[in-house]
């Protein structure tokens, strides 16, 4: 169809654009953090979070160590999911639920990182493990809707699990 055929290259710059504006925003440079390791340059950086003020200083690197994945995993889980590129969000969501996961304070364990954090902390990652792992399962069945709302109960993991690191409970 000579149409179509005209309408084509319009299309696809359209999409082109529109996949540079998005990419655009999502690499939007993060404000610099203190203390933060200086990352290759061009390399996007992700927004942290900042410090809640009952983890000490020297605790912080450990923990970021341990979330510092959260970023680029997270990119990718999103990109995968909504782009439908199944293959992509299965093995990031893999990623994310096999991360090490932080133990609940054992007793004698006082001076550890863990006792400062709050329960829900250890319930919630527990959750994201298992979300994330129902996120895998949908990408795998190439089921979209299950795939999106498997996305979105993971996602709202992640936000109760940062609100429940800042405010400590
Ligand atoms: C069990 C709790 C928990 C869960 C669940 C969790 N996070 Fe985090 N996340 C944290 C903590 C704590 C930090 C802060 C680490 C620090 O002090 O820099 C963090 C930091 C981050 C960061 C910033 C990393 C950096 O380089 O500073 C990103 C991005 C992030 N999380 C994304 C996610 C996403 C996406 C999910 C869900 C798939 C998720 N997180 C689930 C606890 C969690």
């Amino acid at each position: 169809m000579k149409l179509s055929r005209c309408r084509l290259p319009l299309v696809l710059a359209g999409l082109l654009s529109a996949g540079f504006l998005f990419h655009a925003s999502a690499a939007e440079p993060a404000k610099p953090k203190s203390g933060q390791a200086a990352k290759k340059g061009g390399e996007v950086k992700t927004p942290g979070l900042p410090t809640p003020n009952y983890i000490p200083e020297a605790a912080r690197p450990l923990l970021r160590k341990k979330m510092e994945r959260h970023g680029e995993d997270a990119r990718d889980l999103m990109f995968g999911v909504t782009l439908l590129q199944y293959d992509a969000a299965k093995a990031a969501a893999q990623r994310i639920s096999s991360e090490p996961r932080l133990v609940r304070p054992i007793v004698g364990g006082e001076d550890d990182l863990n006792t400062l954090l709050p329960e829900r902390f250890f319930v919630l990652q527990d959750e994201a493990r298992n979300r994330a792992q129902a996120v895998a399962t949908a990408a795998d069945k190439k089921d979209d809707k299950a795939l999106a709302e498997s996305y979105g109960r993971l996602v709202e993991t992640c936000v109760a699990c940062h609100s429940a690191y800042l405010n400590r409970q």
